[in-house]
């Protein structure tokens, strides 16, 4: 089994978000806001955000996949653009639980472009810089990792982990390798 080693405690992760929280309430006063989770990586993060956000938003959620099994990209990233709600003219904010090379973001960025809302941004739980293969950043995040691969707090591997309440390093041990 991998080991799992600390990275975010449940209550670092509660007052992360509630200070991203109350930075996107006074950055979006009076707007109207969309927010977009990307499933399935961000459905505990928009949940915990969503509710730190004293703002009157509307919620989607849009799907997003490159990886399947493996811990690397893919690179090509499928999207399912779901949308239930109309974004035209209104501030989108993208809500993914973390972004590493950027090219899922790049992505949705440019299919949520096609339905014309009055702006964009990107609210990441984690920014995990070095695989980076674009010059995207986030405009908000909870937490900056320079590698490894995370899990728990919505983030899986093999779909395992998502339920964990904190984030960690996933460590394999030599002889066990990575898909
Ligand atoms: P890209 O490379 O497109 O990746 O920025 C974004 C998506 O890849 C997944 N991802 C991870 N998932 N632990 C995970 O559980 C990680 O360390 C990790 N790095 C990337 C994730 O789904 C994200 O939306
Ligand atoms: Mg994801």
């Amino acid at each position: 089994m991998p080991e799992l080693l600390p990275v975010l405690s449940k209550e670092e992760i509660q007052e992360k978000v509630a200070r991203l929280g109350q930075q996107i309430s006074a950055d979006y006063k009076d707007e109207q806001l969309v927010l977009i989770g990307v499933l399935k990586g961000a459905f505990v993060f928009m949940a915990d955000l969503v509710r730190s956000i004293h703002l009157p938003v509307e919620i989607d959620f849009i799907t997003a996949s490159s990886y399947g099994h493996c811990d690397h990209s893919s690179g090509d990233v499928q999207v399912q653009d779901d949308l239930r709600i109309d974004i035209r003219d209104k501030h989108v904010l993208i809500i993914e639980d973390i972004l590493d090379t950027g090219l899922t973001i790049q992505r949705l960025i440019a299919c949520l472009s096609c339905h014309q809302p009055r702006s964009i941004r990107v609210c990441a739980c984690i920014d995990k810089t070095e695989r980076r293969q674009t010059d995207l950043r986030p405009d908000y995040w909870c937490h900056r990792a320079q590698q490894g691969f995370l899990v728990g707090y919505g983030l899986d591997y093999a779909e395992q982990y998502r339920q964990l309440p904190a984030i960690y390093h996933l460590q394999f041990s030599a002889s066990e390798g990575k898909k």
